[in-house]
């Protein structure tokens, strides 16, 4: 259950921003990456194949990890919690931040989503930044992953990378600019399914409270986004964004 003060300070505000992270797609069935990585990847540590450093020492077994994740993001569904913001956005004008790769919030039906670690979806070339498309939109992965050859760039012929932000890489600066505004200019910041530990973005509830903004955390766990959190709600997304969005009482 969702207190009436949570209900009536999310009622007050007038800008709004969503902040998600890898929880929020959880319930997808895509798993948080500090889950354990199953197969092939099993012997690896994320923080390790999520680098410029990996890809440029075996491009294979990161082109490859990023394939298999990108296939069974396109098997899953966006979960009642991408839907419950989706249809608030609907009625109010939300600005979603999200630190996820995948396209969920806008398979459930919301817009302007600003993707701080880019998506997994918008691979580019290394050299000429062209991007590239996809010629198959379904291939199936085993289930166990396999290293696959980066495509070459259909301009220059150099290698093709994933399209997201990696460990050690600076965020993309109109992304972020967006973001920092966004979160100096709300009077609330929902945070749900973050760890809140990746630096910059961890960042985002911290420069909306120094304005001034009330901080709301969802996450069954505890993180460092506690310090700076007014309320936590100690759910998961799907289960705390439906009863939110139906209290609000939209239609
Ligand atoms: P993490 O995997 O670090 O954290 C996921 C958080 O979601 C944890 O705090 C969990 O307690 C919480 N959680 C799990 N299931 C949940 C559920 N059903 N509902 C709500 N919360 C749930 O993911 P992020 O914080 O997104 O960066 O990680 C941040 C960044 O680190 C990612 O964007 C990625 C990663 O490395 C890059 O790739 C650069």
């Amino acid at each position: 259950m969702i207190s009436e003060a949570i209900i009536t300070t999310i009622k007050k505000a007038r800008r709004i921003v969503v902040f998600s992270g890898a929880g929020m797609s959880a319930e997808s069935g895509v798993p948080t990456f500090r889950d354990d990585l199953t197969g092939l990847w099993q012997q690896y540590d994320f923080m390790k194949l999520a680098t410029p450093e990996a890809f440029k020492a075996d491009p294979a077994l990161v082109w490859g990890w990023y394939e298999w994740r990108r296939t069974r993001l396109l098997a899953v569904e966006p979960n009642a919690g991408h839907q419950a913001i989706a249809r608030w956005q609907a009625h109010y004008p939300l600005t979603i931040v999200t630190q996820n790769v995948d396209d969920l919030h806008e398979r459930a039906g919301s817009y302007n989503v600003i993707h701080i670690h880019g998506s997994i979806f918008a691979p580019r070339c290394t050299k000429c930044k062209t991007p590239y498309e996809f010629e198959s939109h379904y291939v199936q992965e085993p289930e166990s992953g396999r290293r696959i050859d980066p495509p070459s760039c259909k301009v220059c012929e150099h290698p093709v990378r994933p399209g997201v932000v990696w460990f050690g890489e600076a965020l993309h600066e109109p992304d972020l600019r967006a973001a920092i505004f966004a979160a100096e200019n709300c009077d609330l910041v929902i945070a749900v399914g973050t760890s809140g530990v990746v630096q910059p973005a961890a960042l985002i509830p911290r420069w909306a409270k120094d304005k001034g903004a009330v901080v709301v955390q969802i996450n069954p766990s505890p993180t460092p986004i506690d310090e700076v959190s007014d309320y936590n709600i100690r759910m998961t997304a799907a289960q705390a964004l439906p009863q939110i969005v139906e209290a609000l009482n939209l239609d």
